[in-house]
């Protein structure tokens, strides 16, 4: 196959989203509109990869994810269009004459696959650039694709240059191209700025390679994956899609989703097979369910493993670091943090555990308390394999707890319990016959007067 670099254009401001935050910063499924490009142009395993930012987006460049290859940073100082763009990337890809395919920041549903056609497309036909077109339901705000007789691609003309017949057709330009390295920046560099905008149109470089006598082509591909995202609208249009997307594939790998609509996942959910999830469940970053879990309704994971058959809820918080062994049940109001809870054993009501370990088979109470932090430091509480702790227990950290323990109920425990013990930190009971009768008869003879 022929190597590819990758550009991706993120210089332009995103005004329309009356936000302080780079437009490609703005999140969907979790994730930064441009983490989502940069995973899907790495997984093309590109010999290089070049970011196109603006002048002011420090934080883009700063907050980017490590991965391979590394990403080369090229500053736009003046937005003079996308064609001027690209230009800026020209440094970073000096002595490349493989396929340049050139991705925007802000069209995070193109998949590997679409871009793989793109760019066989180019190898196959021999032609110096394939863009990648579409046909949208509304083709106002796109440039269009203007075809010769045998269907090869002639120009593309923006829609505010468009006359009576561009404007006509609807096969739109996507933005993205695959264009062959060797012609490239001799192509950039023949563009000019005489246009409705005053910019340096990418999209011109079409019509440039056709006057050298060069051929054009162009692939389709679907509105979902090429919409590009303006506003907050459309935002929440792309997590509509994203989320269809992963839910699909959820489904399809053998989980059942009771309300996919309420189902919110990550780009890195993994589900299992005969795994069940309840509505109103949302999955952040690195969730992994092993198969035949159940996750009733009302959860919030994130960071968190679940093992086989676990059942998780409802309304369960599973936090990083959490992990749920075989068999285990973590019930409704339980909040799990950096704590092992091991096989079979149950957590089911009202509890926090943080920065422990739950033995295989322990009970934990209703309304147990792991103590993990005093204001400045945060302790392990070890907890043995069938311990009973029981009900509104606080364990203050650090902490062990042994095997087959049992913790008395409403015990604040702040030293160790050794295995098979019994511990009891409460206030004594005490017991007064007969007080309560004559308190009431006190008190309501006093009533009578
Ligand atoms: C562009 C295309 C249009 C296509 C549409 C698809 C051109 C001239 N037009 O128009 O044919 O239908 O995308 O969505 O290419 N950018 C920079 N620097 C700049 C300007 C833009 O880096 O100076 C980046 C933006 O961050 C963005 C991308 O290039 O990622 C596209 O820019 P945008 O202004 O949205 O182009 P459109 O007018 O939508
Ligand atoms: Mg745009």
């Amino acid at each position: 196959m022929t190597e590819i670099a990758i550009a991706i254009l993120a210089a332009g401001k995103g005004t329309r989203m009356k936000s302080r935050l780079p437009k490609v910063l703005h999140a969907i499924a979790g994730q930064p509109l441009l983490h989502h490009v940069l995973a899907t142009a790495r997984g093309l395993c590109p010999e290089r990869l070049v970011l196109v930012l603006g002048p002011d987006m420090e934080e883009v460049g700063a907050a980017l994810p490590q991965g391979s290859p590394e990403v080369a940073i090229a500053v736009q100082a003046e937005r003079l269009g996308t064609g001027h763009a690209l230009m800026m990337a020209e440094p970073a890809l000096a002595y490349f004459s493989g396929d340049v395919l050139v991705l925007y920041g802000d069209v995070p549903l193109i998949t590997g696959e679409t871009l793989r056609a793109l760019l066989a497309r180019r190898k196959s036909s021999g032609a110096a650039l394939a863009v990648l077109a579409f046909e949208p339901k509304d083709s106002a705000a796109y440039g269009r694709l203007v075809l010769g007789s045998g269907g090869t691609l002639e120009r593309i003309v923006e829609c505010l240059d468009t006359d009576e017949a561009t404007a006509a057709s609807t096969l739109c330009n996507s933005g993205i191209m695959a264009v062959s390295g060797a012609h490239l920046f001799g192509l950039l560099k023949t563009l000019e700025n005489n246009n409705a905008k005053g910019e340096y149109y990418l999209t011109d470089i079409v019509a440039a390679a056709r006057r050298l006598g060069l051929d054009c082509v162009h692939a389709m591909a679907l509105e979902e994956e090429v919409m590009g995202i303006n506003d907050r609208v459309q935002l929440a249009e792309a997590e509509a899609a994203l989320q269809g997307r992963l839910r699909r594939s959820a489904m399809e790998n053998g989980a059942t989703l009771i309300d996919p609509a309420t189902t919110w996942l990550s780009p890195d959910t993994v589900l299992g097979e005969d795994v069940i999830v309840g509505p109103n469940t949302v999955f952040g970053p690195g969730v992994r369910v092993s198969d035949g879990v159940e996750i009733r309704a009302f959860c919030h994971l994130e960071g968190a493993e679940v093992g086989r058959g676990a059942i998780i809820g409802p309304y369960a918080r599973l936090r990083p670091g959490a992990e749920i062994g075989e068999g285990a049940r973590v019930g409704n109001f339980v909040e799990v943090k950096k704590a092992r809870v091991e096989k079979g054993a149950k957590i089911n009501h009202l509890s926090y555990i943080g920065d422990a370990r739950v033995g295989a088979g322990a009970n934990i109470g209703a309304g147990t308390i792991t103590c993990n932090f005093d204001g400045y430091a945060k302790s392990f509480s070890d907890i043995g394999a069938g311990a009973f702790i029981g009900s509104n227990s606080a364990l203050v950290a650090p902490v062990v707890i042994g095997d087959g323990a049992v913790v008395a109920a409403g015990s604040v425990i702040t030293r160790d319990v050794a295995a098979d013990a019994i511990a009891v930190a409460r206030g004594k009971q005490s017991e007064y016959a007969g007080a309560a009768a004559k308190r009431r008869d006190r008190k309501e003879s006093g009533r009578k007067k």
